[in-house]
């Protein structure tokens, strides 16, 4: 066959077509530009499949070796840049047969046997889905285990938690922290999930209706890993459906808009933190940027724009999952559609967790062994911000409740008192002990126990709570977990 024929995209489909493909259209329902990323695991997954059709005895081995050599030299162009991707010749998939048989002639056609690009495609994808899953999990082990390093080391600093952004009660910044590990853990939990179902394989489907060739599909499953922990191996058990659903990728999507959510909420915090009216925290400077006229601006570049791409993120899932709405079985070229969401959500979430483990944690100085740049706390500021919104209050009421009080009057008692103390602008443990005992004669002088910001942290030492012996039970908890 000459070149000219082969560059020809009517080669895949042959003489039924009267006319050739305007550029508009050609450009219009070409993939290449972008799919040409799955080019490894098609290799990959056509390599197994042609071990297969030769144990079969489908194809000879003199083909399959020719098949092997040729994947050989077109895996060396790649990777070096010198394999010419052509438009028309549509999708990665076309542009490597194409390539195959013109390096090895015939037995580059037998390649194709028992198969077709439906059931190629699907399995490509799920393979390099899983290759990235995996990847993205060893990125949220290193952004919980930053996360826990700073839980650590802020495990007796105070923190005014929030309601309503309304100081509510007193917590550890330690245990600030731990409520994102905990985040992004469950996060890493539903990757290994969607993983399980991603890893299932699509190939002997072929176009949807499967094939009359006497493939070994758990072979193929096997040789491509697409097996259980048991080694039991996992295929698509139905042919029009294993062509036709994307439920996995939109799965996957799913995952990584709320693990993107997480971290945007975590960015808002950042932010608000890093504010002059706040002054919790510091990011070091090489996530900030300036400002072009105001010379004093140090602005939370970074988390601003995590925040701003958790929007990118959530909007890949609404495309992909309208994409799937209405479409009949079995495949449709809608599905094409699935690839650049897809990239992009893997491309931003991998990019987002990776800077922001750095930006958490630092950066491991080689020299030293230390991890050196990650967030910077000021517990000063933290512990002056608690003690203004009557962060105890709380406290005072549990006292009285100690004291025999039913809680409701309690609560009402301590009103009355943040009322009397806010009027005189200072905090209810600057009370004088007469004047607290207006609001009800129970109160005695070691009300100032549990008034105090450290007196309530510890004071909340139950299985979750914010006292700093249970956050370091959590931290070890989760220091064995991660190891
Ligand atoms: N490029 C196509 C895709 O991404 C490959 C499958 C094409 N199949 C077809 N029958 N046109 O979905």
């Amino acid at each position: 066959m000459s070149n000219n024929q082969l560059d020809k995209k009517s080669s895949a489909w042959s003489a039924l077509f009267s006319e050739p493909m305007s550029e508009l259209v050609q450009r219009y329902t070409a993939s290449v530009s972008f799919d040409k990323r799955l080019w490894q695991v098609d290799i990959t997954a056509s390599l197994a499949h042609a071990g297969m059709l030769a144990a079969q005895g489908i194809i000879s081995t003199e083909d399959h070796a020719a098949i092997v050599r040729g994947m050989q030299q077109i895996w060396t162009e790649i990777e070096s840049g010198a394999f010419v991707w052509k438009q028309e010749l549509e999708d990665v998939h076309l542009n490597i047969e194409a390539r195959l048989t013109q390096l090895v002639g015939d037995a580059g056609k037998r390649l194709h046997t028992g198969r077709s690009r439906n059931d190629q495609v699907a399995t490509d994808v799920r393979l390099w889905l899983r290759g990235e899953i995996d990847a993205i999990a060893e990125l949220l082990t290193a952004l919980q285990t930053s996360l826990l390093e700073v839980a650590e080391r802020n495990v007796d600093v105070i923190l005014p938690g929030f309601t309503h952004l309304q100081v509510a009660q007193p917590v550890s910044f330690g245990h600030h922290m731990l409520a994102y590990v905990e985040m992004f853990s469950r996060d890493a939990e539903r990757f290994l999930e969607v993983r399980r179902r991603v890893n299932r394989l699509p190939l002997g489907a072929a176009a949807l209706a499967g094939t009359s060739y006497p493939l070994d599909r758990k072979r193929v499953a096997k040789e491509l890993g697409m097996h259980d922990e048991h080694g039991a191996p996992q295929l698509c058990r139905n042919s029009l459906d294993a062509v036709s659903d994307r439920d996995f990728a939109i799965e996957f999507s799913a995952a990584s808009a709320l693990a993107m959510v997480h971290i945007s909420r975590l960015s808002e915090e950042l932010i608000v933190w890093m504010s002059q009216n706040f002054s919790f925290i510091r990011i070091a400077d090489r996530f900030t940027t300036g400002s072009s006229i105001m010379p004093q601006k140090k602005n939370p570049d970074v988390p601003e724009l995590a925040r701003g791409k958790t929007g990118r993120v959530v909007g890949h899932l609404m495309g992909l999952i309208t994409l799937m709405k209405g479409q009949p079985l079995a495949y449709n070229k809608d599905n094409q559609e699935d690839k650049e969401p897809l990239f992009d959500t893997v491309d931003t979430l991998k990019d987002t967790l990776r800077i922001f483990s750095e930006m958490i944690g630092g950066q491991l100085n080689p020299a030293s062994g230390q991890k050196e740049g990650g967030i910077v706390v000021y517990p000063q500021a933290m512990e002056q911000a608690a003690r203004k919104g009557y962060a105890t209050a709380t406290d005072l009421a549990d006292y009285l409740v100690k004291k025999g009080l039913p809680f409701r009057d309690a609560h009402e008692a301590v009103a009355h008192a943040v009322k009397a103390a806010s009027t005189h602008q200072v905090d209810l443990s600057e009370l004088p002990l007469a004047v607290l005992q207006q609001f009800h004669p129970a109160i005695e002088k070691d009300v100032f126990d549990a008034l105090s910001l450290r007196g309530s942290l510890n004071a909340r030492n139950v299985s979750g709570g914010t006292a700093p012996v249970q956050v370091r039970a959590q931290i070890a908890w989760h220091r064995e977990r991660l190891c």
